[in-house]
């Protein structure tokens, strides 16, 4: 629908104190602490999206036999909302992740949030909880929308009863120790996605996927993992939970086209955006382990970095597989890296002007 009603507020009874909130909005990791309500629209099959409200965070009940807990009917979102110098808050490109959680929706199946809940729903909840959006440097306050199927049914089908959440968490950086390059092992034996599969929906089911590999990594001394296509097992895809960029010697920037295998993420769009604009030549494309692995041991590729909202610019200082170990560069980030980082901060914390109207 293109209208969205407002949502009925049932405040909690018990909110923190000013003391509690901000003990809790001290030295932030991400994702541990959260804030005092969230935002909640049901759907089923007769009355379509209905009883939107904000109500206090907590537990939610749930039947054993909700369909989400069986076939994993979830698909979810991750945006921040920032807060500037002068303590007003900002949100970068809501619309974006609205649009791209209706597509996750529609390829699991499950029914289409409007832009207008997605953004009534945001809305609303900071509208109660914006104390909680915090100040310090390189903090936000991490929004979590996602949608679950509830249906209590054990037969395989698209639920009949839906819930859509939005839950919101005062956070620091992702990893841990500022700009430190990761590292990375190339995955060989495990893909994260196939031609005609999830790979482009943002589902929990993908990310469930990853974590064996992610472990394995881990094992093996590494911090993420990069990902080949399955029908090859050569081109590049992406990391667990971030898309990729490669910067050549002569300037050009490398990324993985969007191919439906990959997410499309608008942390990756935005670079690209922002590079272009700096006069740098990006290309979207198939990018083989083969160019990646051989640029970097010649210095034809000079940086590599990883993009998402929660791990904004990550630079990558090593890569390994079971038969190559490269350093990247020298080791530490780049300038290409630093850089475009810096911009987007920049315009996601108000420090630079956003010409782009990203900033809502
Ligand atoms: C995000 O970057 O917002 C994500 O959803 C990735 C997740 C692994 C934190």
């Amino acid at each position: 629908s293109s209208t969205s009603e407002a949502f009925r507020v049932v405040r909690h009874p018990s909110p923190a104190t000013d003391e509690e909130r901000a003990e809790k909005l001290r030295d932030l990791a991400f994702g541990l602490q959260f804030t005092d309500h969230m935002a909640r629209v049901t759907w089923d099959a007769e009355q379509g999206w209905h009883d939107r409200r904000v109500e206090p965070y907590g537990p939610i009940p749930m039947d054993p036999a909700a369909s989400v807990l069986h076939y994993a009917q979830e698909v979810f979102e991750g945006l921040k909302a920032y807060r500037w110098a002068d303590g007003s808050i900002h949100l970068f490109r809501p619309e974006a992740n609205a649009l791209r959680l209706q597509r996750s929706a529609a390829r699991m199946a499950l029914p289409e949030l409007s832009v207008l809940d997605f953004m009534e729903s945001i809305r609303s909840l900071l509208a109660l909880d914006h104390a909680w959006v915090p100040e310090a440097d390189g903090t936000s306050l991490y929004l979590r929308p996602f949608l679950i199927g509830t249906d209590v049914f054990l037969g395989l089908r698209p639920p009949k009863k839906v819930d859509y959440l939005l839950i919101a968490s005062p956070s620091g950086p992702y990893f841990a120790g500022g700009v430190k390059p990761v590292s990375i092992w190339v995955e060989r034996d495990f893909h994260r996605a196939g031609p005609g599969g999830t790979g482009a929906a943002k589902c929990g089911g993908n990310y469930a996927a990853s974590l064996l590999p992610q472990v394995k990594a881990y094992e093996r001394g590494f911090d993420q993992v990069l990902y080949l296509d399955a029908a090859t097992g050569s081109v590049l895809e992406e990391l667990g939970g971030m898309n990729v960029f490669a910067v050549r010697r002569d300037g050009t920037v490398l990324t993985p086209v969007i191919n439906g295998n990959i997410l499309e993420g608008i942390t990756r769009s935005s670079i690209i955006q922002l590079l272009e604009d700096n006069e740098l030549k990006v290309v979207e494309r198939d990018i083989t382990l083969a160019e990646l692995q051989d640029g970097i041991a010649e210095g034809e590729i000079t940086e590599v970095f990883a993009c998402g909202t929660a791990a904004i610019v990550t630079p990558v200082g090593r890569m390994a597989s079971s038969d190559f170990e490269v350093t990247v560069g020298d080791g530490q980030p780049g300038p290409v890296t630093l850089a475009v980082r810096d911009r987007l901060m920049g315009v996601q914390y108000g420090r630079v002007e956003d010409t782009y109207g990203w900033m809502e």
